[in-house]
């Protein structure tokens, strides 16, 4: 009388917001598994106040699951999520392993629920950064159209996982403490330099491509055309990013200029109207009190929050917009619950 559920990457900071949004959802849970590195094997953690052994995650690790929440790396969700998946389980992956594969849904279930029809075992939670940018701007493309995206993100630090959170908070203390800062992991693990992000901003997440690009910037510009057109080369939307790590522990900001199609009926008040109507986004737009979102306030909270909506001054139809979300909760570890949740309420997942 419920589900067998996976948690891959079970220590990490998505992990541990997976666990927790896990015990939140409507999902009836027969059991839990908590799965890592072999370092974490042993280790106890909590499911609705029930003590768990994290184990090494194998592929026997799989058998008997029905759901896989993964959040353990691309390399991880590219190994072991096929090994899930030939068990009978359906996972949902949070790493982007899978995201532009043509046969794997790429999901904001706000935006494109029904593309989870067509899953074949796995299914993609996409970006943090386009997520949060999907439930901002799905309401204004459905009532509007949309011709053209530019963003520029402000992203923080817990984006690049736990270690890279106590990276900043120990670059601060050092930095208050008059010492040298240590960088190990900014701006992307396994890149030949680091530099501290404390006190600072990084204009490269994950690495820079030939294409003079961050891979974080063609993420968002590719998913966000397979989200919202289901085609990622379409050139419907034309969109263009820059992605930057900024010192803040957790919740992106992002920057968001559009161009929409019909520009005769697209105003600040319809577009305020039509985001505070769209589930899971949160009109926070009083500038008369000084009202816009913050990453303090939306850390916790599910929902993204959308304010600073004004006209672009020159360009008829064209609109400003600032975006604030929790990139662990609706960028990662909610998204992904919110999916299996979906999952289960459309009859797409089976005991096994
Ligand atoms: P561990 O804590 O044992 O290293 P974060 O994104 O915060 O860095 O977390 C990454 C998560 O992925 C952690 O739970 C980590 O476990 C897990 N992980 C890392 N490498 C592997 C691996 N080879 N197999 C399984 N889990 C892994």
């Amino acid at each position: 009388e419920g589900f067998e559920v996976a948690i891959l990457g079970a220590t990490g900071a998505v992990g541990t917001r997976l666990i927790q949004q896990l015990e939140q959802s409507t999902i009836p849970v027969s059991k839990v598994r908590l799965l890592a590195s072999s370092r974490s094997a042993g280790k106890t953690l909590q499911f609705k106040g029930q003590d768990v052994t994290v184990e090494e995650a194998k592929p026997e690790s799989f058998e008997g699951v029905d759901i896989v929440l993964a959040s353990a790396g691309g390399g991880v969700s590219k190994k072991l999520l096929p090994e899930a998946v030939k068990r009978g389980a359906v996972c949902v992956d949070n790493t982007s392993a899978f995201r532009m594969d043509p046969d794997v849904p790429l999901v904001v279930p706000e935006v494109n629920e029904k593309a989870l029809y067509n899953h074949h075992g796995i299914i993609a939670n996409p970006n943090c950064s386009t997520i949060q940018m999907m439930v901002a701007l799905e309401p204004i493309r459905k009532e509007f159209g949309l011709k053209q995206i530019i963003v520029s993100t402000y992203q923080a630090a817990s984006g690049a996982g736990q270690s890279a959170l106590n990276e900043l908070k120990q670059e601060a203390q050092d930095f208050l403490d008059g010492k040298e800062m240590k960088a190990d992991i900014f701006p992307t693990k396994g890149d030949k330099k680091h530099y501290p992000l404390a006190f600072n901003l990084l204009p490269q997440i994950d690495v820079l491509e030939d294409n003079l690009y961050s891979h974080e910037e063609w993420k968002m510009i590719h998913e966000t055309k397979k989200i919202m057109l289901d085609d990622m080369d379409s050139t419907d939307i034309k969109v263009t990013a820059t992605c930057v790590r900024v010192p803040v522990p957790i919740s992106h900001g992002e920057s968001i200029w559009i161009d929409t199609v019909d520009h005769d009926a697209a105003s600040v008040e319809k577009i305020r109207e039509a985001v505070k109507n769209f589930p899971g986004a949160v009109l926070e737009d009083d500038p008369e009190h000084q009202v816009y979102p913050q990453p303090i306030n939306a850390t916790g909270k599910r929902e993204t929050f959308v304010g600073r909506i004004r006209p672009d001054l020159e360009n008829k139809g064209a609109f400003n917009l600032w975006v604030v979300s929790d990139n662990l909760l609706k960028g990662a570890a909610w998204n992904t619950v919110q999916i299996a949740e979906h999952l289960v309420k459309d009859d797409l997942v089976h005991v096994n």
